[in-house]
Formats: structure tokens, C-alpha cells, sequence
């Protein structure tokens, strides 16, 4: 194996020397990091560009054995924000220079919903004169459904793979959510024109680290515009729950999720990266340590206040007890200190998606 600064010097890294990379501590693991912001700044820039989330509803028709708002938990005060309140705080996210907004929500299928999300887009777009850049979130749908939501203005969507490993996919979700049906869609996704993005969860029971370096290389040759991935955080009333004993202990969960975006910012170079929120539940500062390690997108909460608590996908969700306003000055201070400009008012779309679609 090359020494560890030689195999820092290259892009096409086979699995092992990925493996090697995500194994890296100490002086290593400073090495890596410090390499990967360097790429970020040559190739895009320092700036972090923002996202105002809206959690709108977390009621969800799926069952993923990890998630706290899965179906079977009733557990859960489902709530569903009116198309008013989800509207306002678009507005919010345009007054306050955000650039862009992601609409999240628990995965429902059907025709209700499709055309709910089709007229909201069309109001956002409005109420902001086309400037407000907008991602969608809302799981798997049919082509169709994805069309229709990319001609009303959405322009960006997120779907996390959760893991390229197909058999740990089958031990964490139930029957009937397929690992070749996600594949199809984020495929889909790519064929209408979407910046397309994907994300893992790290650390979860039974996951190695070479199915880690497998996730990065899926990433790769599937071509993805924008990632989020972080750390698997467990939630008692999940039953995955039972599977704790084999877990990473939570700080190596942690590290491991800015090691995956290190390597991940050196494979590819010039994909948006966000600093996952999950990030921040493990360490008060962990989306800006996200940052210096080569992610450049930050996700902050505009869900109103009385409705965080309840979209509790992990135990500790940072942020629950603020209002919108209260997140903003907050960030400011703590992007200071990573070294990083915001990139106020800006979409900052992913550079990889102009270069693949050849725009
Ligand atoms: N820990 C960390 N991330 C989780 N997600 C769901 N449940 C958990 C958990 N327990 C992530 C999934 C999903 C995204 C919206 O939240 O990756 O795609
Ligand atoms: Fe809602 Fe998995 S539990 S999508």
C-alpha cells in the first residue's frame, strides 16, 4: 500500500485504499480532512450554500425498521402543516436570503398528494419570483409523479439510497420496500433532469466499513449530484433498537460520517455535500466540522417551532425548542468559525450536474 500522503494525491481510489482512507486517525485523519477542503475550495469554493427545510408532514405509509416516524410507531403525534403554514415559511426562507428551500415529509404515494406538492411548488415559485431554488424530499414516487413536480419548478431531489449493500437493505426495511425500486427511482430522477441526490446512514448494525467504501464508490459511478449522509443515531421506539449491542460507539459513528464526506469530497470533486443535521445531534458543532471536511451545504430547520419535535426520525434531533429566526443568527456565528462565506440569496447548484448533463 502507498503511503498515506501518496494515496491522498489521487482520485480513483480502488476499495482498499478506500477502506485504508476511512480507517485513517490521528495525524492521518487531519491529513485527509485538511486534503479534502483544499479540493473543495480549488474546485468550488468556500462557500456553504443554505437550505431551508420544511419537515411539512411525517405522517409516512413505510416502515424502515430505523426510522422514529415510521408507520408502526404510534408513538408518534402525526401532525400535517397547512398549506398556509408551509408557505410561510417558504416566504421566510426568500425574506431571509436563503436561496433555496427543501420540502421533507414521510413517503406517501397517491394522487391527493402528488397534486398537494405540485400546487405548493407552483405557489413557491410565485411568491418568489422563481428565485427560490427548491429540492424535494418525499421518497419514492412514479415517473410520472416525478415529471409533473419537476415541470411545476422542483429542480433538485433527495433520495438516500441508505445503503448499496443489498442484503443489509433487506434487514432494515420490511417486505415491500424494494432496493432495486429506490434504484429505479433515483435513475428516473436522472433521466427527467434533476440534480440528483443520494445519502447513506453510517454506522448502522452490521454495516462494515467496506460496505462504507462500496456506498462512496455507488455514489461515484452512479454519477450523483448531491449527497447526505451521516451517522446512524438509534431511537428506542424502532426495532432496531434491539440491535445496540453491535454498535459503533456514537463518536466513532461520528467520525466516520466526516470521513466519508472527506473521501467522498476527493472522489468527487466538484458534488454539493451537505452537512447532515444528524451530525449535530452527536456534537453541537458538528454540521461546521462537516463543513471542514469538505461538505458545503448546510440544512437549517425552518419547520415551525411547534411541529420539530415531532418529526423525530433519531433521539437528540438538535434544534427542536427554535424557531426559524432564532436558527439563522445562530449559523452565521458558527460558519464564521469553519472559515466559510454563506452564500446568501445564491441556489449553489451542484457544478457536477452543468458538467454531466453538458450545460
Ligand atoms: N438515524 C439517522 N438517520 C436516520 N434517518 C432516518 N432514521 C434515522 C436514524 N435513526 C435518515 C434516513 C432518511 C433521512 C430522511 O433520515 O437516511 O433517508
Ligand atoms: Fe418513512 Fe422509512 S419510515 S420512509
Amino acid at each position: 500500500m502507498k503511503n498515506f500522503s501518496k494515496l491522498l494525491d489521487q482520485a480513483d481510489f480502488t476499495k482498499a485504499e478506500i477502506v485504508e482512507l476511512l480507517n485513517a486517525d490521528g495525524e492521518s485523519c487531519s491529513k485527509l480532512f485538511a486534503m479534502a477542503d483544499e479540493i473543495k475550495r480549488e474546485h468550488i469554493g468556500s462557500k456553504v450554500y443554505f437550505r431551508g427545510l420544511v419537515e411539512f408532514s411525517n405522517i409516512c405509509s413505510k416502515d424502515c425498521y430505523y426510522c422514529g416516524i415510521r408507520k408502526s410507531n404510534t408513538n408518534v403525534h402525526r401532525y400535517n402543516l397547512s398549506d398556509n403554514e408551509i408557505l410561510d415559511a417558504a416566504r421566510f426562507a426568500y425574506e431571509n436570503n436563503y436561496g433555496s428551500l427543501v420540502l421533507q415529509s414521510g413517503e406517501i404515494a397517491n394522487e391527493h398528494f402528488a397534486n398537494r406538492v405540485e400546487q405548493l411548488l407552483k405557489q413557491i415559485k410565485s411568491l418568489s419570483n422563481g428565485e427560490l431554488g427548491i429540492t424535494l424530499s418525499v421518497g419514492e414516487q412514479s415517473y410520472e409523479v416525478y415529471k409533473r413536480w419537476f415541470n411545476a419548478g422542483a429542480h433538485r431531489y433527495l433520495l438516500r439510497i441508505e445503503t448499496s449493500n443489498q442484503q443489509l437493505y433487506k434487514r432494515l426495511h420490511p417486505d415491500g420496500h424494494s432496493f432495486e425500486n429506490r434504484l429505479k427511482c433515483l435513475k428516473n430522477l436522472q433521466d427527467i433532469g434533476y440534480q440528483t441526490g443520494t445519502g447513506v446512514m453510517i454506522g448502522l448494525p452490521y454495516q462494515t466499513v467496506e460496505d462504507l467504501a462500496d456506498d462512496l464508490l455507488f455514489m461515484q459511478r452512479f454519477n450523483i449530484d448531491m449527497v447526505g449522509m451521516g451517522p446512524y443515531i438509534e431511537h428506542e421506539e424502532t426495532p432496531l433498537y434491539v440491535h445496540n449491542d453491535v454498535l459503533w460507539p456514537i463518536e466513532k459513528r461520528f467520525s466516520m460520517a466526516l470521513k466519508m464526506i472527506a473521501v467522498l469530497r476527493i472522489m468527487m470533486k466538484d458534488i454539493n455535500i451537505a452537512s447532515a443535521t444528524a451530525l449535530q445531534a452527536i456534537d453541537p458543532v458538528g454540521r461546521e466540522k462537516g463543513v471542514k471536511a469538505g461538505a458545503n451545504v448546510i440544512m437549517p430547520n425552518i419547520t415551525p417551532g411547534m411541529y420539530r419535535n415531532d418529526y423525530s426520525l433519531y433521539q437528540n434531533k438538535p434544534c427542536t425548542d427554535e424557531e426559524p429566526a432564532q436558527c439563522r443568527g445562530c449559523l452565521d456565528a458558527r460558519l464564521a468559525l469553519a472559515d466559510s462565506d454563506i452564500g446568501y440569496g445564491e441556489w449553489g447548484d451542484s457544478k457536477h450536474y452543468f458538467r454531466r448533463m453538458n450545460k
